[in-house]
């Protein structure tokens, strides 16, 4: 399959929708990640997106939406559920709500009586929904068990000749996944950690919410996990290991030759390691996750790399997600000293 790449302007735009009302997969950028997208309520076209990214058909996909008043026909919607949707759609925050009944594809929900809606912050990923006139299906644009794409060219490396067309807007500004958070259960439950953070959904939504991704949290609070949690997920083919920057120069005496280093600026200055084998990780949170999964990536594809070693950021903020997704690549191997 030819697999065409469009431009954000209005002519591009509506190529690419038409594409995906004639039941075709089309990669669509989000603030987060790039995604692979079809129309939801057409259950051939959602098919060809499992296929493409070999994914586990019991493995529920979210719906990505352009405007909330798309959720009615699907969901059943709480105020809290309202409450959140105001406070940050657009945004990175994937909604789970209870189904009306036979409302929804099987395919998408995975069986459940549940389903994520994403309004995300992306004017033409929002544009390309509207003219499709469809909420559209939206997982990550990788393949099974790598990591998330955050620019086309990740996109084009793994669907090229798998999709029918993939929507360039440039690299995404978050660069990991938007946070899961399940409002179907009494507790509001955060079922993936992201740009939204716990803290800012108790604020908004004046209550306790569960982070169930945390090892803090009491077993019994936890309500089924996002499905897709329990796949080996983000993993490069390489070795990865996490480590602190109190241990970087103690890691610095280790490094053998075909090893490299992924870290923030200053901790890279203090291990004075040439630029060849270093990926900065900016000075900030934000930037080091903007940059986490291109590193991954890169160095993934560099046939000489033995390990790559990724710098652990403060758990605060969204530093908690970009250790998340850090520990998933390295299947949480620490260097340790
Ligand atoms: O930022 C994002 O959310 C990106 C961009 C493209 O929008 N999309 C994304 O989708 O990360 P995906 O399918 O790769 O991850 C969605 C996660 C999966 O772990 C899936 O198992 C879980 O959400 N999920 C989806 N529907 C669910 C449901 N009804 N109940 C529990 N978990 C669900
Ligand atoms: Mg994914």
């Amino acid at each position: 399959m030819k697999t065409t790449i469009f431009k954000t302007d209005k002519q591009s735009l509506a190529e690419a929708s038409a594409l995906l009302q004639q039941g075709e997969v089309v990669a669509f950028p989000t603030e987060t990640v790039y995604g692979l997208g079809a129309d939801a309520t057409n259950e051939a076209a959602v098919q060809k997106v499992f296929t493409a990214k070999g994914r586990p058909s019991d493995n529920p996909l979210i719906m990505t939406v352009a405007d909330e008043s798309q959720l009615d026909e699907f969901v059943v919607i709480s105020e809290a559920a309202k409450t959140l949707m105001a406070a940050f759609w657009p945004g990175s925050l994937t909604i789970i709500l209870p189904i009306k009944p036979g409302r929804v594809e099987m395919i998408v929900t995975g069986g459940l009586q549940t389903v994520a809606f994403r309004l995300p912050d992306n004017e033409a990923a929002r544009q390309l929904i509207r003219v499709a006139g469809v909420p559209i299906v939206g997982p990550s644009a990788n393949i099974s068990g790598k990591p998330s794409p955050t620019t086309a060219q990740h996109v084009w490396h793994d669907m090229q000749g798998k999709i029918a067309g993939i929507v360039d807007d440039g690299p995404t500004t978050v660069g990991v996944e938007s946070t899961v958070i399940d409002m179907s259960a009494t507790t509001p439950t955060i079922l993936r950690p992201g740009a939204v953070t716990q803290q800012q959904l108790q604020a908004v939504l004046g209550v306790r919410v569960v982070d169930a991704t945390s090892t803090k949290s009491v077993a019994s609070d936890v309500t089924p996990k996002a499905p897709g949690m329990k796949y080996r997920h983000y993993a490069p083919d390489k070795n990865v290991v996490m480590f602190d920057r109190l241990d970087a120069l103690t890691l610095k005496e280790v490094l053998q030759k075909n090893d490299v280093v992924m870290a923030q600026d200053a901790t890279i200055a203090a291990m004075a390691i040439s630029q060849e084998k270093t990926w900065s990780l900016g000075e900030s949170l934000e930037t080091a996750t903007e940059q986490l999964f291109a590193g991954l990536r890169y160095y993934d594809d560099e046939a000489t790399v033995a390990t790559i070693y990724v710098e652990k950021m403060s758990p605060i903020g969204i530093g908690k997600a970009f250790n998340n997704r850090l520990g998933k690549a390295a299947g949480n191997q620490e260097f340790n000293v």
